[in-house]
Protein backbone atom coordinates (compact mmCIF):
# COMPACT_ATOMS: atom_id res chain seq x y z
CA UNK A 1 0.00 0.00 0.00
CA UNK A 2 1.24 3.59 -0.94
CA UNK A 3 2.34 6.16 2.07
CA UNK A 4 -0.73 8.53 1.42
CA UNK A 5 -3.72 5.45 0.31
CA UNK A 6 -6.88 6.20 2.69
CA UNK A 7 -7.32 2.95 4.46
CA UNK A 8 -10.52 2.31 4.46
CA UNK A 9 -11.23 -0.90 6.53
CA UNK A 10 -9.23 0.27 9.76
CA UNK A 11 -10.61 1.95 12.51
CA UNK A 12 -8.01 4.72 13.13
CA UNK A 13 -6.53 5.10 16.88
CA UNK A 14 -4.12 7.07 18.68
CA UNK A 15 -1.54 4.78 18.15
CA UNK A 16 -1.94 4.35 14.54
CA UNK A 17 -1.57 8.16 14.12
CA UNK A 18 1.53 7.47 15.83
CA UNK A 19 2.72 4.89 13.46
CA UNK A 20 1.25 7.08 10.35
CA UNK A 21 3.94 9.44 11.18
CA UNK A 22 6.72 6.98 11.27
CA UNK A 23 5.66 5.81 8.03
CA UNK A 24 5.28 9.31 6.42
CA UNK A 25 1.97 9.09 5.64
CA UNK A 26 -0.28 12.54 6.31
CA UNK A 27 -2.67 12.88 8.69
CA UNK A 28 -6.15 14.26 7.45
CA UNK A 29 -8.21 15.99 10.43
CA UNK A 30 -11.67 18.05 9.86
CA UNK A 31 -13.70 19.50 12.43
CA UNK A 32 -17.30 18.53 12.78
CA UNK A 33 -20.36 18.99 15.23
CA UNK A 34 -23.39 16.74 14.00
CA UNK A 35 -24.32 13.22 12.90
CA UNK A 36 -25.28 13.72 8.91
CA UNK A 37 -22.16 15.56 8.54
CA UNK A 38 -19.75 13.37 10.71
CA UNK A 39 -21.06 10.35 8.53
CA UNK A 40 -20.11 11.97 5.13
CA UNK A 41 -16.64 12.75 6.32
CA UNK A 42 -15.97 9.60 7.68
CA UNK A 43 -17.74 7.97 4.71
CA UNK A 44 -14.90 10.15 3.12
CA UNK A 45 -11.85 8.27 4.31
CA UNK A 46 -11.27 11.21 7.52
CA UNK A 47 -8.50 9.58 10.16
CA UNK A 48 -9.81 12.21 12.80
CA UNK A 49 -12.84 14.21 13.25
CA UNK A 50 -12.70 16.86 15.77
CA UNK A 51 -15.52 18.31 17.47
CA UNK A 52 -13.70 21.32 17.87
CA UNK A 53 -15.52 24.25 20.13
CA UNK A 54 -14.96 26.48 17.20
CA UNK A 55 -18.70 25.19 17.21
CA UNK A 56 -19.24 28.29 19.29
CA UNK A 57 -18.55 30.21 16.53
CA UNK A 58 -20.07 28.73 13.38
CA UNK A 59 -23.05 26.61 15.01
CA UNK A 60 -23.88 28.70 17.69
CA UNK A 61 -23.29 32.32 16.19
CA UNK A 62 -21.07 33.62 18.92
CA UNK A 63 -17.55 35.70 18.31
CA UNK A 64 -15.62 33.11 20.23
CA UNK A 65 -15.03 30.06 21.77
CA UNK A 66 -15.48 31.33 25.15
CA UNK A 67 -19.21 30.25 25.59
CA UNK A 68 -18.96 26.65 24.97
CA UNK A 69 -20.09 24.94 27.73
CA UNK A 70 -19.61 21.09 28.80
CA UNK A 71 -23.28 19.86 28.05
CA UNK A 72 -22.75 21.37 24.82
CA UNK A 73 -19.94 19.76 23.88
CA UNK A 74 -20.78 16.50 24.91
CA UNK A 75 -24.47 17.41 22.65
CA UNK A 76 -22.29 17.60 19.72
CA UNK A 77 -19.99 15.17 20.41
CA UNK A 78 -22.79 12.56 21.07
CA UNK A 79 -24.32 13.02 17.53
CA UNK A 80 -20.96 12.32 15.62
CA UNK A 81 -19.64 9.51 17.60
CA UNK A 82 -23.39 8.34 16.09
CA UNK A 83 -22.17 9.26 12.65
CA UNK A 84 -18.49 7.98 12.38
CA UNK A 85 -17.14 4.16 12.20
CA UNK A 86 -13.58 4.88 10.82
CA UNK A 87 -12.07 7.93 12.18
CA UNK A 88 -10.58 8.48 15.61
CA UNK A 89 -13.21 11.09 17.34
CA UNK A 90 -11.61 13.88 19.62
CA UNK A 91 -13.17 16.20 21.66
CA UNK A 92 -12.24 19.68 22.97
CA UNK A 93 -12.59 20.40 26.50
CA UNK A 94 -14.11 24.05 26.81
CA UNK A 95 -13.21 27.22 28.39
CA UNK A 96 -13.89 26.96 31.81
CA UNK A 97 -14.26 23.39 32.56
CA UNK A 98 -10.26 22.41 33.13
CA UNK A 99 -8.44 25.42 34.29
CA UNK A 100 -9.28 25.62 37.65
CA UNK A 101 -7.75 22.35 38.88
CA UNK A 102 -6.64 18.89 37.61
CA UNK A 103 -9.78 17.10 39.74
CA UNK A 104 -11.77 19.49 37.64
CA UNK A 105 -10.23 19.11 34.34
CA UNK A 106 -10.48 15.14 34.89
CA UNK A 107 -13.99 15.24 36.14
CA UNK A 108 -15.13 16.99 32.98
CA UNK A 109 -13.01 15.25 30.14
CA UNK A 110 -14.50 11.51 32.34
CA UNK A 111 -18.04 13.33 31.47
CA UNK A 112 -17.03 13.67 27.78
CA UNK A 113 -15.74 10.25 27.61
CA UNK A 114 -18.73 8.46 29.45
CA UNK A 115 -21.47 10.66 27.87
CA UNK A 116 -20.19 10.86 24.54
CA UNK A 117 -18.60 7.57 23.66
CA UNK A 118 -15.66 9.74 21.97
CA UNK A 119 -12.18 8.10 22.32
CA UNK A 120 -9.69 11.07 23.27
CA UNK A 121 -10.02 14.78 24.37
CA UNK A 122 -8.18 17.84 23.43
CA UNK A 123 -7.10 20.53 25.78
CA UNK A 124 -5.32 24.22 24.98
CA UNK A 125 -2.07 25.75 26.83
CA UNK A 126 1.31 23.98 27.90
CA UNK A 127 3.22 23.68 31.58
CA UNK A 128 0.05 25.41 33.00
CA UNK A 129 -2.23 22.52 32.50
CA UNK A 130 0.71 20.27 32.54
CA UNK A 131 -0.57 18.53 36.23
CA UNK A 132 -4.47 18.70 34.65
CA UNK A 133 -3.23 16.69 31.46
CA UNK A 134 -0.92 14.27 33.29
CA UNK A 135 -4.21 14.03 35.85
CA UNK A 136 -6.84 12.65 32.61
CA UNK A 137 -4.35 10.82 31.05
CA UNK A 138 -3.78 8.76 34.25
CA UNK A 139 -7.29 7.84 33.91
CA UNK A 140 -6.31 6.27 30.57
CA UNK A 141 -8.33 9.36 28.65
CA UNK A 142 -5.95 10.13 25.53
CA UNK A 143 -5.07 13.55 25.18
CA UNK A 144 -4.37 15.92 22.29
CA UNK A 145 -2.39 18.94 22.90
CA UNK A 146 -3.32 22.37 20.89
CA UNK A 147 -0.67 25.32 21.07
CA UNK A 148 0.61 28.35 19.56
CA UNK A 149 -2.96 30.52 18.87
CA UNK A 150 -5.12 28.90 21.35
CA UNK A 151 -8.09 30.65 20.95
CA UNK A 152 -9.56 30.05 24.52
CA UNK A 153 -6.96 32.80 25.13
CA UNK A 154 -8.03 35.58 22.50
CA UNK A 155 -9.06 37.90 25.90
CA UNK A 156 -5.13 37.26 26.96
CA UNK A 157 -3.71 37.71 23.47
CA UNK A 158 -5.99 40.78 22.36
CA UNK A 159 -5.79 39.44 18.55
CA UNK A 160 -6.05 36.66 15.84
CA UNK A 161 -2.35 37.18 14.74
CA UNK A 162 0.14 34.23 14.06
CA UNK A 163 1.48 33.23 17.20
CA UNK A 164 5.67 32.60 18.37
CA UNK A 165 7.18 35.02 16.04
CA UNK A 166 9.81 36.19 18.84
CA UNK A 167 12.29 33.74 20.20
CA UNK A 168 11.23 33.90 23.92
CA UNK A 169 7.79 32.60 22.64
CA UNK A 170 8.91 30.02 20.63
CA UNK A 171 11.07 28.66 22.87
CA UNK A 172 8.35 28.29 25.51
CA UNK A 173 6.65 26.71 22.35
CA UNK A 174 9.15 24.01 21.67
CA UNK A 175 9.14 22.89 25.53
CA UNK A 176 5.76 23.23 26.27
CA UNK A 177 5.51 20.27 22.87
CA UNK A 178 8.40 18.00 24.53
CA UNK A 179 6.45 18.75 27.94
CA UNK A 180 3.01 17.37 26.54
CA UNK A 181 4.99 14.54 24.38
CA UNK A 182 6.77 13.70 27.79
CA UNK A 183 3.54 13.36 29.65
CA UNK A 184 1.97 11.10 27.18
CA UNK A 185 0.10 12.99 25.07
CA UNK A 186 -0.75 11.64 21.47
CA UNK A 187 -0.52 14.27 19.33
CA UNK A 188 -0.76 17.96 19.02
CA UNK A 189 -2.51 20.76 17.63
CA UNK A 190 -0.16 23.58 16.29
CA UNK A 191 -2.15 26.61 15.39
CA UNK A 192 -0.98 29.42 13.70
CA UNK A 193 2.69 29.81 13.96
CA UNK A 194 5.71 30.24 11.91
CA UNK A 195 5.82 27.25 8.95
CA UNK A 196 9.75 26.81 10.54
CA UNK A 197 8.43 26.40 13.90
CA UNK A 198 6.06 23.91 13.40
CA UNK A 199 8.56 21.84 11.39
CA UNK A 200 11.70 22.25 13.99
CA UNK A 201 8.58 20.83 16.62
CA UNK A 202 7.40 18.33 13.99
CA UNK A 203 11.23 17.47 14.08
CA UNK A 204 11.81 17.23 17.46
CA UNK A 205 8.74 15.12 18.46
CA UNK A 206 7.85 11.13 17.92
CA UNK A 207 3.84 11.81 18.64
CA UNK A 208 1.91 13.82 15.41
CA UNK A 209 2.02 17.35 14.94
CA UNK A 210 -1.64 18.48 12.72
CA UNK A 211 -1.19 22.05 11.47
CA UNK A 212 -3.58 24.95 10.86
CA UNK A 213 -2.19 27.58 9.15
CA UNK A 214 1.55 26.01 10.55
CA UNK A 215 2.68 25.38 6.81
CA UNK A 216 2.92 21.89 5.55
CA UNK A 217 5.80 20.47 7.56
CA UNK A 218 3.38 19.10 10.22
CA UNK A 219 2.79 15.41 10.31
CA UNK A 220 -0.78 16.45 9.39
CA UNK A 221 -3.59 19.47 8.61
CA UNK A 222 -7.03 20.32 10.32
CA UNK A 223 -9.46 22.76 9.32
CA UNK A 224 -12.99 23.93 10.56
CA UNK A 225 -15.43 22.38 7.98
CA UNK A 226 -17.56 25.26 7.21
CA UNK A 227 -14.43 26.99 6.28
CA UNK A 228 -13.49 24.28 4.06
CA UNK A 229 -16.71 23.87 2.91
CA UNK A 230 -17.30 27.78 2.30
CA UNK A 231 -20.10 28.01 3.97
CA UNK A 232 -18.83 30.43 6.36
CA UNK A 233 -17.60 33.12 4.14
CA UNK A 234 -16.83 35.92 6.32
CA UNK A 235 -13.34 34.33 7.84
CA UNK A 236 -10.66 34.13 4.86
CA UNK A 237 -7.20 33.88 6.82
CA UNK A 238 -4.27 32.85 4.17
CA UNK A 239 -4.01 29.39 5.41
CA UNK A 240 -7.71 28.55 4.44
CA UNK A 241 -8.45 26.73 1.48
CA UNK A 242 -11.91 26.34 0.25
CA UNK A 243 -12.54 23.18 -1.12
CA UNK A 244 -16.31 23.79 -2.26
CA UNK A 245 -18.71 27.15 -2.48
CA UNK A 246 -21.55 25.75 -0.16
CA UNK A 247 -22.80 29.38 0.42
CA UNK A 248 -23.44 29.91 -3.05
CA UNK A 249 -24.77 26.71 -3.86
CA UNK A 250 -27.06 26.71 -0.41
CA UNK A 251 -28.52 30.48 -1.49
CA UNK A 252 -29.41 29.27 -4.81
CA UNK A 253 -31.30 25.87 -3.53
CA UNK A 254 -32.79 27.70 -1.16
CA UNK A 255 -34.22 30.50 -3.41
CA UNK A 256 -35.18 28.07 -6.00
CA UNK A 257 -37.55 26.44 -3.48
CA UNK A 258 -38.94 29.49 -2.32
CA UNK A 259 -39.39 30.57 -6.07
CA UNK A 260 -41.87 27.26 -6.82
CA UNK A 261 -43.50 26.76 -3.55
CA UNK A 262 -44.82 30.91 -4.43
CA UNK A 263 -45.51 29.77 -7.94
CA UNK A 264 -47.36 27.23 -7.10
CA UNK A 265 -44.81 24.67 -8.46
CA UNK A 266 -43.87 22.59 -5.94
CA UNK A 267 -44.85 20.38 -5.11
CA UNK A 268 -46.56 18.99 -8.11
CA UNK A 269 -48.77 15.94 -8.82
CA UNK A 270 -46.10 13.41 -8.64
CA UNK A 271 -45.20 15.24 -5.02
CA UNK A 272 -48.31 14.39 -3.56
CA UNK A 273 -50.12 11.71 -1.85
O1 LIG B 1 -12.13 24.21 17.82
C1 LIG B 1 -11.53 23.93 16.77
O2 LIG B 1 -12.12 23.81 15.69
C2 LIG B 1 -10.08 23.76 16.84
C3 LIG B 1 -9.34 23.66 15.55
C4 LIG B 1 -9.23 24.99 14.92
C5 LIG B 1 -8.01 23.03 15.72
O3 LIG B 1 -9.53 23.72 17.89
Amino acid sequence: MSTNTVDNRRKVTTLRLIEMKTRGEKIAMLTAYDYSMARLIDQAGMDVILVGDSASNVMAGNVTTLPMTLDQMIYHAKSVVKGVERALVVVDLPFGTYQGNSKEALASAIRIMKESHAEAIKIEGGAEIRESVERILSAGIPVMGHLGLTPQSINKFGTYAVRAREEAEAKKLIEDALMLQEVGCFGLVLEKIPAALATEVTNKLTIPTIGIGAGGGTDGQVLVMHDMLGINKGFSPKFLRRYADLDTIIDSAVKHYITDVKDGDFPNANEQY
